[in-house]
C-alpha cells in the first residue's frame, strides 16, 4: 500500500472516535513488530523516529525498511519525524520520503512559533508530506528534547484557532497534562481545557507522553476528540525486558542473534495490539 501522509491516516478519527496510536521506534525489531502488530489488528498506524533514531538507524535505510513493511503488511502506514527542532533534518527527511514531520518550536514565543511552524508547512506541502506542531509545552524529556517543571505550560484553547489557520498545519500536539517519559506520581489530564480545545477547531489533536496514562484516560481522551496517541518510553521498556528474559532463558552457548531478538518483534507486536484495542482503531486500516 506504500507510505501514507498524517492528513491522510487521521481524517476520519474523530467522526469515527478512534485514535491511531503514534509509536517510537528504534531498530529493525521493535518497528517490525509494531506494524506486525497493526496489521494483526487491522489497524493504521504511525512510526514515529526520533531525531536521534535518525541519526542511528540512517535516513535512507528508515525510509526504505518502513515503506517494505507498509508494502508487506498492506495497512497505512505513517512514516513521521518526532519532535524536531532541527530545520535541516526536517527538510531532510521531507526529501527523502517521510510522510509526516513534527516541527516543535513550542518552547519559542507564540508569534515566533507560527512563523517557524508555517515556513516547514510550506515546505514540506510541496512534497505532499504532513506537518505537527506543538502549542503549549509538554514537561519530561523527549530524547535530545528537555523541558523542565518550571517550562512547562497547558495550551491555551484561545491561541489555537490562529495557530492552527496561520501554520496550515495536519494536527496539532497539546499540553493538557501528560509529560514524556515514565511519571513520578499519575498525570492528571485537564479534560476541560480538551473540551474547550475541541470545540475551536476541526484540526487533529495529538497527545503526547502516553507512557503510563491510565486506561480509563485514554478513552476518554479519544471519546472526546483526541486523534493520535503518542507511546514512546513504554516500548522502550517492553522491548529491553524481553530482550533480557531471552538472553537468561538461552544457553550461553547461543550465538545465533535471532533466538534472541524474535521475542522483542513479539514483545512490541503485543503492546501495540493492547494500544490497539484502547485507542479503538482496530479494522480502521
Ligand atoms: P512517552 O515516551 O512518555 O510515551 O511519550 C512519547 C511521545 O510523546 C513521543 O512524542
Amino acid at each position: 500500500m506504500g507510505l501514507v501522509t498524517l492528513r491522510e491516516i487521521l481524517a476520519d478519527t474523530r467522526e469515527k472516535h478512534y485514535a491511531v496510536g503514534g509509536f517510537n521506534m528504534n531498530s529493525y525489531e521493535d518497528s517490525e513488530g509494531m506494524v506486525m502488530g497493526a496489521a494483526r489488528k487491522h489497524s493504521p498506524i504511525i512510526i514515529m523516529t526520533s531525531m536521534a533514531c535518525v541519526k542511528y538507524v540512517g535516513l535512507k535505510q528508515l525510509v526504505g525498511m518502513i515503506r517494505g513493511m507498509a508494502d508487506t503488511y498492506n495497512i497505512p502506514v505513517c512514516l513521521h519525524l518526532d519532535h524536531a527542532t532541527d530545520i535541516d533534518l526536517i527538510k531532510a527527511c521531507v526529501g527523502a520520503g517521510y510522510t509526516s514531520v513534527m516541527i516543535d518550536a513550542s518552547k519559542k514565543e507564540f508569534e515566533e512559533n507560527i512563523a517557524i511552524t508555517k515556513s516547514i508547512v510550506d515546505f514540506a506541502h510541496t512534497y505532499g508530506c504532513s506537518v505537527e506542531a506543538e502549542l503549549g509545552k509538554l514537561g519530561g524529556r523527549e530524547e535530545n528534547v528537555v523541558v523542565s517543571d518550571s517550562e512547562k505550560a497547558y495550551t491555551n484553547p484561545e491561541d489555537v484557532p490562529r495557530f492552527v489557520e496561520e501554520t496550515g498545519i495536519d494536527a496539532l500536539a497539546v499540553a493538557i497534562g501528560t509529560a514524556h517519559g515514565f511519571y513520578k506520581a499519575e498525570p492528571k489530564i485537564d479534560f476541560e481545557r480538551l473540551d474547550a480545545i475541541t470545540k475551536k477547531t476541526t484540526c487533529p489533536l495529538v497527545l503526547h507522553g502516553g507512557t503510563g496514562v491510565p486506561e480509563e484516560d485514554f478513552r476518554r481522551c479519544v471519546k472526546m476528540g483526541m486523534s493520535k496517541i503518542n507511546v514512546g518510553t513504554q516500548l522502550k521498556k517492553d522491548y529491553t525486558d524481553a530482550l533480557r528474559k531471552a538472553l537468561k532463558e538461552n544457553p550461553e552457548t547461543e550465538y545465533d542473534p535471532r533466538p534472541f531478538m524474535r521475542p522483542v518483534k513479539e514483545a512490541c507486536a503485543q503492546a501495540i495490539m493492547a494500544k490497539i484495542d484502547i485507542f479503538g482503531s482496530e479494522n480502521m486500516a
